[in-house]
């Protein structure tokens, strides 16, 4: 082990898993150095990282409890600023925190997840088609899965969610999602969306639906805003349909894209889905464990002094959990919690959070996922890899768990060509990360 009391975290994200192993291996509970020359603390045992979300004496309201932010010491150019600045339901505490999320909870009821489904399926169909008509467009030449099909589905299921009219005429779905590292684009792209969803939510005033705009709209006492950027203001409404937007896509996106690389790299997990022998669900659920598509949230910050896992973080000290690596714990899954393998009974991760922050769309996300990763690998059996998985980069953050691309082959078209034979020769395990 390195006797370095601080790791350096690297801002690019190049070897999420190695480095969380490199990272876990110094215990759950460890000292690192973030981009920005920042000490915190990273969690990434499972116990503890679920220790720690579900102790209220951990905040993420950095504007009552983060020293140099309240100070205004932190650096003007300090690269993670947009998390400490974030002000939303994500990082608001106690009964305004609650008050939110209940206001948007009945849009993830059951029953409205459920009548979602029919939409869902409609979406996935038409990026299925896009994709194909893509590729149909350049034969031989390898067709970027992300970009032409995980980004389509994602975005648009969230424009369903919230009621974004049919085509999306405003362009409101082209700015939802991409972590942007740039903070001056970053900005930019911001005050973007947040523009179009002012007007979407005018439109929605005027034409309510069954969506969760049309919801926050009708929760308004009276219908009509509060004035100001408090309780039922219109501030409040777009900030939280925004929060949708930007929380909802990305992790999404990459949950597909590392679903299919997981199979496109394994034959014989990919046969056992293919045959019905596993669900897709479990499939979908075990890369949630092992390639969780957010690696590593920043921040928590301590509002007293705690000790975890033997380990005191002093008040006001910034804490970043490892999603990622927790759902590796060998504690919990033993010596083989790397591997992927979706006949295991036990899939225990943090992927979606714990606690009262824990995510609102794992119903939703679990739906479009299974249904996404199956319809393609129903209707595309000879997809196949364009690149070695070692070639493939990633998305070049430490926060998101995501390729850059997905070069694949389609292969024989399973629609068009009803004939064809099922796909790619079914060899032994051949994993990417083991
Ligand atoms: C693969 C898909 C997703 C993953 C991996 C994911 C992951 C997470 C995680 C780890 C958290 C907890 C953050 C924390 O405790 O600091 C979270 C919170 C949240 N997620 Fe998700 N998420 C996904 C999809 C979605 C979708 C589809 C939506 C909405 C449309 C959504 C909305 C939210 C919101 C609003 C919160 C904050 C909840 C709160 O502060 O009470 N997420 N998500």
């Amino acid at each position: 082990m390195d006797d370095d009391p601080l790791y350096v975290i690297d801002p690019a994200g190049t070897d999420i898993h190695g480095e969380a192993a490199r990272l876990r291996a110094r215990g759950p509970v460890t000292r690192v150095l973030l981009p920005g020359d920042l000490e915190a603390w990273s969690v990434t045992g499972y116990h503890a990282a679920r220790q720690v979300l579900a102790d209220e004496r951990f905040s993420k309201d950095a504007r009552r409890y983060w020293p140099p932010y309240i100070d205004g010491t932190l650096a003007p150019d300090f690269p993670l600023i947009a998390w400490a600045r974030m002000d939303n339901m994500s990082t608001a505490d106690g009964e305004p925190h609650a008050r939110q999320r209940r206001l948007v909870l009945g849009a993830f009821s059951p029953q409205r997840i459920a009548a979602l489904r029919p939409r869902v399926e409609r979406v996935v169909a038409r990026a299925l088609e896009e994709l194909a008509e893509h590729a149909a467009k350049q034969p031989g030449e390898p067709v970027d899965l992300k970009a032409r099909y995980a980004h389509l589905v994602s975005t648009r299921v969230i424009g369903e969610l919230l009621g974004v009219p049919e085509g999306d005429p405003d362009g409101i779905l082209d700015l939802a999602g991409y972590v942007q590292p740039d903070p001056r684009k970053a900005a930019e792209e911001y005050a973007a969306l947040r523009g179009k969803i002012e007007a979407l939510v005018q439109a929605k005033r005027r034409a309510p639906g069954e969506d969760l705009i049309s919801d926050l709209i009708a929760a308004q006492p009276g219908g009509c805003p509060v004035a100001g950027t408090g309780a039922g203001s219109d501030t409040e409404l777009v900030g939280l349909a925004q929060l949708m937007f930007n929380t909802g896509a990305e992790p999404a996106r990459n949950l597909i894209t590392n679903t299919v690389l997981a199979l496109l790299t394994r034959p014989g997990q990919r046969a056992l889905a293919a045959g019905g022998a596993v669900d897709w669900d479990d499939v979908v659920e075990e890369t949630l464990r092992t390639d969780a598509p957010v690696a590593n949230l920043p921040f928590r910050f301590a509002t007293e002094d705690v000790t975890v896992d033997g380990v005191t973080i002093a008040r006001g000290d910034p804490v970043v959990i490892g999603f990622a690596a927790a759902g590796r714990d060998p504690e919990v899954h033993g010596d083989a919690a790397a591997e992927f393998d979706a006949r295991r009974p036990d899939k225990r991760h943090v992927a979606f959070g714990h606690g009262v922050h824990r995510c609102v769309g794992p119903a939703l996300t679990r739906m479009e996922v299974g249904l996404a990763v199956e319809a393609l690998f129903t209707r595309f059996p000879g997809l196949r890899l364009a690149v070695e998985p070692d070639e493939l980069a990633g998305q070049g953050t430490f926060i998101m768990n995501g390729r850059r691309a997905l070069p694949v082959h389609l292969g024989p078209d399973h629609e068009s060509e009803p004939g064809q034979e099922l796909g790619p020769e079914l060899g032994p395990e051949r994993g990417i990360s083991p």
